[in-house]
């Protein structure tokens, strides 16, 4: 994280003081580094460069244009998982043979304009799903590359929302399910069924659980060779961890020489779809705070953000470092003492983080919540009708507005 930096006790992204960004654009505002962006895309690329595999950022982790447009810019591909994800691709100016198309519960008017634009892979998550897409590609006469979506069933250790790979989940189709459509593929007349996809979960800190997946899939494909069966693309998903506090997640190149030999065990070109390594520790989400609250039981940071601009910490109990914009030395004079960061909205569960320790932490002070990249801006809404916030990308001493704030007048725009 070099690009989000003290200097002397002021906090910088690249060469813009944070402090300056807040005047200028308001708070609370999500700040990104271009630079760290790039540099995240390149350590997968390179990792991976024996194999040069095709990545496709996975869009849910951020969906701003300007930072796909970064990605794509670099050779990225995108993961999406919608139509309004599709949308926004086309409009990024992606090559359509570089998108992949996952989620349980595609529509047949997402499958219908997906196909006439010519995207390069379904993944496919059930025999409902697939018999729809060959219906569709029969009414288009186009045929179709798909993947087909296994669930390896295995547990990652992760938060339980954010497993994929386990039987219980909802994802994918079991082995047994993935050889019977493999097998009887000349059932389906309009689909090219010549890819396996997997992704087993995410915010994944070590190897091992990626490559007992691995292992069985490629066992899997395999044996699908030894029936004539031959599988062109291995999509092996996402899931890489970051660092957010202590962990002590693989590197790229770990990962890649973790799995580099299974894969290479098959013929098929790779598929990858980071989002989470790309942009996470590339974001940061800048606060003020409005009121120090002291209770007899503990200590606000009563903050302008919210949950609506970052729900991790309510939802999965996530841990974001939170750092003061302007950092104290410690002296005997300052105090030290622990706050629970929360904000303005009508819920106890609305905090970015507890127990947190300030020096001298006032009212006014910037705080920044750190590793807000990925799943941020993106998972964010307007609960407690709280216009969403803008964003803001830094590139060397150049900061550039990549969202505006939205107005009251934006919250009514669509209401009757
Ligand atoms: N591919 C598929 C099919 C996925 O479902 C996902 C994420 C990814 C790729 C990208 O995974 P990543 O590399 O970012 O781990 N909101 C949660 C994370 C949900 C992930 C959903 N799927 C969070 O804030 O932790």
């Amino acid at each position: 994280m070099h690009d989000f930096n003290y200097k002397h006790n002021d906090l910088y992204c690249e060469s813009v003081s944070v402090e300056e960004l807040a005047r200028k654009y308001g708070t609370p505002l999500y700040v990104y580094s271009r630079n760290t962006l790039i540099s995240h895309y390149r350590k997968i690329k390179e990792a991976f460069s024996p194999i040069n595999p095709l990545i496709c950022f996975s869009m849910k982790a951020n969906s701003n244009m300007a930072i796909c447009k970064v990605l794509v810019k670099e050779g990225s591909g995108l993961d999406i998982v919608s139509g309004g994800e599709l949308y926004k691709a086309f409009k990024i100016g992606v090559s359509p043979r570089k998108i992949v198309y996952a989620g349980v519960g595609k529509r047949d008017i997402e499958i219908e304009i997906a196909m006439r634009h010519h995207i390069f892979f379904f993944n496919v998550e059930s025999i409902p799903e697939l018999e729809l897409i060959n219906k569709v590609a029969g009414k288009l006469g186009i045929r179709q590359k798909v993947a087909i979506r296994i669930n390896p069933d295995i547990k990652a250790r992760t938060h339980q929302y954010i497993t994929t790979g386990h039987g219980e989940n909802k994802f994918g189709v079991d082995f047994e399910t993935a050889r019977k459509i493999f097998l009887g593929k000349q059932k389906y007349k309009n689909l090219n069924i010549s890819g396996v996809h997997m992704h087993i979960g995410s915010q994944i800190v070590d190897a091992e659980p990626f490559i007992r997946a691995m292992e069985r899939i490629v066992n899997f494909i395999k044996d699908l060779e030894t029936h004539g069966v031959s599988i062109r693309w291995l999509n092996i998903g996402g899931g890489l961890g970051i660092i957010y506090s202590n962990e002590k997640p693989q590197t790229a190149k770990e990962y890649a020489k973790a799995i580099l030999p299974i894969i290479k065990k098959t013929k098929a070109n790779i598929i990858m779809e980071p989002g989470r390594f790309i942009v996470g520790n590339a974001g940061m989400l800048v606060t003020r705070v409005l009121y120090i609250k002291e209770t007899p039981s503990k200590n606000f940071a009563i903050v302008d953000a919210a949950m609506n601009d970052l729900v991790r910490p309510s939802l999965y109990g996530a841990y974001h470092e939170i750092l003061p914009v302007k950092s104290h030395s410690y002296s005997n004079s300052k105090e030290i003492k622990d706050f629970d960061v929360v904000g303005p909205i009508c819920e106890s569960g609305d905090f970015l983080g507890k127990n947190r320790k300030f020096i001298d932490l006032k009212e006014g002070d910037l705080l920044s919540v750190m590793g807000a990249g990925a799943y941020g801006f993106s998972m964010s809404s307007n609960y407690n009708s709280r216009p969403r916030v803008a964003e803001v990308m830094i590139e060397g001493s150049k900061a550039r507005l990549i969202r505006r704030r939205e107005t009251y007048e934006d919250l009514i725009r669509t209401e009757a």
